[in-house]
Formats: structure tokens, sequence, C-alpha cells
């Protein structure tokens, strides 16, 4: 017997199928990762017939986050983070990008792929401000009631929910918007929330005939994704303060009193909506 059945039987242990493609490893992938196996590849191969600018846009995302974290631990002065839909462990996470900032910062990591249960725990748990739970978020109850989670609410002190390309996995928006308001309630005031969102105006133009073809492609793999309008992305910030510049495409966000950092390709960051609001 060779190493890889091996080694593929351990994965088998931990839950994952490397026959079939997952949203985290694929974007993995698209971020120049090595955590991906031939079937997201081949999926990836796909989208990038449909949608080339796909790792412009992932890393779009992943300096949304820096900047969104950045600001967040720096100027607000946030020291407790949660990002939830973590996904795998990139060049800057998020305990990196806030401890660089502050080392007193605690991040706790939630996702639900085995991928990242499996891989990423370990690398994530750099430090001992850093946690992870393996929990699946379209069940808030069962999240909110785990005990790193409801420890780190549970003083009233200010926390940072960040949820980066992943509430657009849950296919009923007002599934999505519930659940969004249930996590948002339980944040202490003075917490934050940050979303980046998968879009479709809707209107037939370019974006709108990419996002239809791009849901077409990776509907068998992904059943759940959906992209949003505007006005759906932007209330699920509901009751909050939006700070500017509100939620727009990434190509135009920029840390509040900043700007943007311009970058001449769009493409599909026109899909891809994010927006950070202040929790009074
Ligand atoms: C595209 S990745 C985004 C990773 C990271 N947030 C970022 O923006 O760079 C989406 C992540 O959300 C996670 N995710 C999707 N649905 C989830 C759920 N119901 N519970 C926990 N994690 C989920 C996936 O496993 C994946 O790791």
């Amino acid at each position: 017997m060779t190493d890889q059945p091996m080694y593929e039987s351990g994965l088998i242990a931990h839950g994952i199928d490397t026959t079939r493609p997952s949203v985290a490893r694929v974007y993995d992938y698209a971020l120049g990762g090595k955590d991906n196996y031939e079937s997201d590849r081949e999926l990836y191969r796909q989208i990038m017939k449909i949608a080339p600018e796909t790792p412009v846009w992932a890393r779009a995302n992943r300096l949304w986050l820096k900047q969104v974290i950045t600001w967040l631990a720096a100027e607000a002065g946030v020291r407790r983070f949660i990002d939830a839909g973590s996904g795998l462990p990139t060049v800057e996470n998020t305990h990196q990008i806030a401890q660089k900032v502050s080392t007193d910062a605690s991040v706790m990591y939630i996702d639900n792929d085995p991928s990242v249960v499996a891989h990423g725990r370990a690398l994530l748990l750099d430090n001992d401000r850093t946690q992870f739970t393996a929990a699946d978020l379209t069940k808030p109850d069962e999240v909110l009631a785990d005990p790193a989670v409801a420890g780190m609410l549970a003083d009233g002190q200010p926390v940072a929910l960040v949820m980066a390309l992943m509430l657009h996995h849950i296919a009923d928006y007002d599934e999505t918007l519930e659940i969004a308001g249930r996590y948002v309630d339980a944040l202490p005031p003075g917490s934050y929330l940050a979303i980046t969102h998968a879009c479709n105006p809707g209107d037939g133009g370019p974006v709108d005939v990419l996002v239809t073809e791009l849901l077409e492609k990776v509907k068998g793999a992904f059943p759940t994704l959906a992209f949003r309008s505007v006005e759906q992305i932007s209330s699920l910030f509901h009751g909050l303060e939006v700070l500017e510049p509100g939620v727009v495409r990434l190509a135009d966000w920029h840390v509040p009193g900043g700007r943007v950092e311009v970058d001449p390709q769009v493409g599909i960051r026109d899909a891809i909506y994010g927006g950070v609001a202040h929790k009074a």
C-alpha cells in the first residue's frame, strides 16, 4: 500500500470527501493555497472559464478582511473577533492581522467544513489567544451555547463578528436574515458586524449575466449558494449603524475616513459587496 491511500483513508475518517469539491478548498485554490484536491481544482477550472477574474476577486476579499480587521483593532479598539466561516488558513489570517495591531486581541474561528476542521484547526491555533470551534453557523442556538463562544460574549466587551463570504451559503433569504439577526442580538453593545456577500444586481446587465452563468455551473457542487440583491445584503445589517462607505462593491469599499485602494481590475468583484456596521 502506498502512503496516498493511507492518507486518504485518514481523511475519510475526518469526514473529508476528496471526490467532491468543497467551498473552502476551491477558495483556498483560488488564493494559491495547497489544501485542495483534484475535484476542487476541476471545478475551479470550470469557474475560471466563466469568470477568469476569480483569483482577483478572492484576493480583493482578503484585502477587505485585512483592512476591516486592522481598522477595527487600531481605530475602533476592538479586542475580540469572531471569524465565522473562517475558511482554510491562508497568508494573513484574522488573528495575525489583529494581533499585529494589538497582541492581546483574541480570535475565535468557526467553520464546519471537515477540511477546515482537520487541517485548519491546528494552523489557526497559533497562540493562546486563538480558538477554533467546529460548528454549523445555520444553528445559532447551538453556536451561541458553545462554551467558547458564550465565554467570549459573556462579559459584555465589544466583539467584531466577521462573516466573510459565508451568509450566501444559506439558500433561503428569510432564514439568512433570521440567522444574522440572532448573532447580532447576542453581540454586546459597541460590537461590530462585518459582511461580504455575493451579489446579483438582477438588472440583466453584464454582472447579472455572469453570475447567473456561474451559479448554473456550480449549483451541483454548492446547491445552497445564493447571489442576492444589494437591498437584501444591506438588510442583513438591519438595526445597526452602517459605517461609511456603506454596503458597496468590494472595488469601492474603504475604511471609514480612508480611501479606496485602487486596483484597475474589476470584473467579478462587482458581484461581491461588503459592509461594516456598529451596534449601539
Ligand atoms: C468562501 S469561504 C470564505 C472564507 C473566509 N471567510 C474568507 O472570506 O476569506 C466560505 C467558508 O464558509 C464556511 N461555511 C459555509 N457555510 C457554513 C456553515 N453553515 N457553518 C460554518 N461554516 C460555513 C465554509 O466551510 C467556508 O470555509
